[in-house]
């Protein structure tokens, strides 16, 4: 009778035993190897997903590799592991920053400065609960109320910097002189900024770039503008008006009535020849995404802006047309109906693509993960004294 007990009690033990073992089991396996694995149907390891932001939004939450056609495994891998390799040096605290407002009102995703950029230790946050922890405050300036209600009201930390982060150009900024030594330091595509963000840049190829830069698109049409915001005074206006008396232009976007979504934008400008990077205002460093996508698109682009000294401090004198090479609009209609027929001069626009490729900044994110960068290389004591003066001065 005693020995059946003893039996069944050690039956039961057993069995509570192995289903302990079960759950420990189940707890440390499910959230690494079922999630990543069957919730998203990939190998836990490689992940073919074919463009660079979706393997970045996905990498932001999962601990995996992502493997893109233009290979970008290399700069992902260093977030990959949950825990780095290089954990013998101590660790610097996280370097917060906080988005205050988002710019125009329009939230932009959050993702990882290590994936994207390389740069470590940061923590992006839109969460006003943190304001007395965050290194960083990133003021957007459009966003700003006239009376400077929606600023933050509270006294800031003694290391805490409030930034002044803006992308328009001086012409369409409104200036208030109560924004006189509020701030630390200013992000704009100015490169006298603290932080400094161009719209865009060339970057060194990969190998797998130059195969698909070495091609340039066939071309249907010689000359194309897109132009949805249209002022009659703006210098632009003046200069489209005298050119198309000579060449004939193919125009698109709002003002014409034609809109046009971003696929067909870039069918349109890589059929074109040339394509009117003309900037809304003439500012020193304004040179926008008017100027980088043509390049990228691989379109020559005719370019009104700031002095060709200044273009020629972000991408190669032979990369672009200046409307002020030529002493009038007729003199650059010659010019390009000139390349029209003349391959051998027209390719020669292309030649920097064989070393560099047209890359865009990423409106907000690219901000944030800089003045992070910032911050944690700069703590010294900063004030933005005369921000009127300094930027629309
Ligand atoms: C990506 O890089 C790895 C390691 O540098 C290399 O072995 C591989 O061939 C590259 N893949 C492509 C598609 O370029
Ligand atoms: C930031 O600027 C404000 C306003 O001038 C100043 O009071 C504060 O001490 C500065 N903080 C840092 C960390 O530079």
């Amino acid at each position: 009778m005693s020995q059946t007990h003893s039996k069944t009690a050690r039956r039961i033990i057993i069995a509570i035993f192995l289903l302990a073992c079960f759950l420990l089991c189940l707890y440390y396996l499910l959230p690494v190897g079922y999630f990543n694995i069957n919730m998203l149907n990939y190998p836990v390891d490689q992940v073919q997903i074919n463009n660079e932001e979706t393997c970045l939004r996905v990498l932001k939450t999962q601990n995996y590799r992502c493997t893109v056609n233009n290979n970008v495994t290399k700069l992902l891998m260093t977030t990959s592991a949950p825990k780095p390799l290089t954990t013998t040096k101590k660790e610097e605290p996280d370097t917060i920053v906080l988005i205050w407002m988002w710019p125009f009102g329009v939230p932009f995703e959050l993702g990882s400065c290590s994936s994207a950029f390389n740069i470590h230790g940061c923590h992006l946050t839109d969460d006003k609960g943190l304001f007395n922890q965050a290194h960083g405050v990133m003021i957007h300036h459009r966003d700003i109320s006239w009376d400077l209600s929606n600023m933050p009201q509270l006294p800031r930390t003694t290391f805490q910097k409030w930034i002044w982060w803006n992308m328009e150009s001086p012409t369409h900024s409104g200036q208030n002189p109560q924004l006189k030594d509020l701030f630390n330091l200013t992000s704009s595509y100015r490169r006298d900024s603290d932080i400094p963000v161009p719209y865009g840049w060339l970057s060194e190829a990969t190998e797998e770039e130059k195969k698909y830069l070495s091609t340039i698109p066939e071309k249907s049409k010689l000359v194309c503008w897109i132009a949805s915001n249209y002022n009659p005074n703006y210098k632009r206006s003046h200069y489209f008006t005298e050119l198309v008396k000579y060449i004939n232009v193919e125009t698109h976007g709002g003002h014409f009535n034609k809109r046009i979504n971003n696929d067909e934008y870039v069918n349109l400008v890589s059929s074109c020849k040339f394509y009117l990077s003309f900037e809304n205002s003439i500012h020193r460093d304004y040179i926008t995404e008017k100027l980088f996508n043509p390049l990228n698109i691989g379109t020559v682009p005719v370019v009104i802006g700031p002095p060709r000294e200044n273009y020629e401090q972000f991408i190669p004198s032979e990369a672009f047309i200046h409307v002020d090479d030529f002493p009038s609009p007729k003199e650059l209609a010659d010019h390009l109906r000139l390349l029209d027929q003349n391959k051998d001069l027209y390719m020669r626009y292309f030649t920097w693509r064989e070393h560099f490729v047209s890359k865009s900044s990423l409106f907000g994110f690219e901000h944030a993960c800089w003045i992070c960068d910032y911050i944690r290389k700069n703590k010294h004591y900063k004030v933005v004294r005369d921000l009127n003066s300094w930027y629309w001065g």
